[in-house]
């Protein structure tokens, strides 16, 4: 017979079982959840450590120009930067006609790419829904010629390919809707003056509340954004209702009113030591902008896009690359041609990356110089790019970026191998090893096989 526990022990002990299963253990209005819930709800995203972002709304028109002007700046933040009235922006969804979208050629291309989910913009700051709106007749469907809803056939596409699609939301600031935030202030009183709780009201929260109930089974994921001063806690908990109804949803940390959400989301980085104890996932740009820009020429090289891939999957993180379509409808060709170069590679070298740990060593990505500072003053981390390392149940991968001259050499090695050989040897003939306590030396060919990163499967015992 069990000892009967005292009152006050039973009550302890029921409080203490369900701290885990908080999401925000802050509020007591936060959905709640076991660990082994989250860690369900959260298995495909985990598993997916790529995914293709899409900026993609009016701003491809004007496409980084204003009156015969560049604007300098991120494309989508044309209209802020650009003090654009809200009469002249509008006008921009007139012109807007992307005949040559094609759902399941983007669909297609995030696959070649060997990204496993998507996540497009519904509606950016500029408050243009890219869907077919109840709510709100500033949406494509309602305001362009064109009269498609993009977000449905972007759904049934990733549904007929086997793709997860996701919902980027601003729902704090909105240029277009009267009391909305926006970040530097309103520049056309007239238009965008008025009460941010109506706002929230009549257009954030029931826009949202559309996005979640009419693409079902999507969206897999729900992306916030720019959460600014006006979003308050209480606020910010007008959503949470809509995110219990879909508890399969997940959700980033850019809610606001303090709330944690699923995922971190570095923006434009990748964190030196990634983020332990909590999801993450960097976005970032293929050049300099998110929105389509006609002169940003700025394309990252597919090696970079490779190494981040592979930096931020030995941190643990997921990288979430951006495309920028044009007003046509088009992914532009740098762009596609860059993606499906990555793909090539994640076809041979995917084990490597999909579903795995972050590596078992550490000090290979690189150090915090004793001199230098980042921009916010703290030692600046220098990455070394010399190889990294992500790992699976009795596998141990090593990403060579840099092929060395003789047998490559780790130190500290706490396990053994049984066997290794190069993920794109389609032999998979064994490389000779040889280990010595902590000191391991792999014989490898002369040539690397692949210019950017060539990956040796470790088999340990
Ligand atoms: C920023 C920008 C935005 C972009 C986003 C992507 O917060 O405001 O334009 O959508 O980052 O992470």
């Amino acid at each position: 017979m069990p000892q009967p526990k005292t009152p006050r022990l039973a009550f302890a002990l029921a409080v203490l079982s369900l701290l885990p299963a908080l999401r925000a253990a802050d509020s007591e209005t936060a959905p709640v959840e076991t660990a082994a819930q989250h860690d369900a709800r959260m298995a495909w995203w985990r598993q997916a450590r790529f995914g293709m972002f899409i900026h993609w709304g009016i701003y491809s028109v004007p496409a980084g120009t204003w009156q015969g002007k560049p604007v300098p700046g991120i494309g989508e933040w044309i209209m802020n930067k650009g003090k654009i009235p809200v009469a002249d922006y509008e006008a921009f969804a007139k012109q807007f006609n992307p005949v040559k979208f094609d759902a399941d050629a983007w669909v297609a291309l995030a696959k070649a790419a060997g990204m496993k989910y998507i996540v497009i913009t519904a509606k950016h700051h500029d408050g243009f829904a890219m869907y077919r709106s109840a709510v709100d007749p500033y949406n494509i469907y309602d305001a362009t010629p064109f009269h498609r809803d993009p977000l449905k056939e972007l759904a049934a596409a990733c549904l007929r390919q086997g793709m997860k699609l996701g919902f980027y939301y601003s729902q704090s600031q909105d240029w277009h809707a009267p009391g909305a935030s926006a970040i530097g202030g309103h520049w056309d009183p007239a238009r965008q003056d008025g009460d941010m709780d109506a706002y929230l009201r009549t257009k954030s929260v029931p826009q949202v509340r559309e996005l979640l109930t009419n693409y079902q089974p999507f969206p897999a994921v729900l992306w916030f954004d720019t959460p600014t001063e006006l979003m308050t806690r209480e606020r910010a908990e007008l959503f949470l209702p809509l995110l219990r109804e879909h508890p399969q949803v997940i959700w980033n940390n850019r809610l606001g009113g303090g709330f944690q959400g699923d995922t971190e989301t570095p923006e434009q980085r990748i964190p030196p030591k990634g983020i332990p104890g909590r999801d993450w996932e960097t976005c970032m740009t293929i050049n300099d902008t998110w929105g389509y820009k006609s002169y940003d020429h700025d394309f990252k090289s597919t090696a970079t896009l490779l190494r981040n891939l592979i930096d931020i999957a030995s941190k643990g993180g997921n990288y979430l690359l951006n495309v920028g379509p044009t007003s046509e409808g088009v992914i532009p060709a740098p762009e596609a041609e860059r993606l499906r170069q990555v793909g090539a590679w994640l076809a041979v070298n995917g084990e490597a990356i999909y579903g795995t740990g972050p590596t078992l060593f550490g000090d290979e990505d690189g150090a915090f110089s004793p001199t230098e500072k980042d921009a916010k003053g703290q030692p600046k981390f220098i990455p070394a790019w010399e190889w990294r390392c992500t790992t699976k149940p009795g596998r141990v991968y090593l990403h060579l970026f840099a092929w060395p001259e003789g047998p490559f050499r780790l130190h500290g090695v706490k396990f053994r191998v049984a066997r290794a050989y190069l993920l794109a040897d389609p032999r998979r003939a064994p490389l000779g090893v040889s280990q010595h306590g902590g000191e391991l030396a792999l014989t490898l060919p002369k040539e690397a096989p692949d210019p950017i990163a060539s990956v040796v499967c470790l088999e340990t015992e």
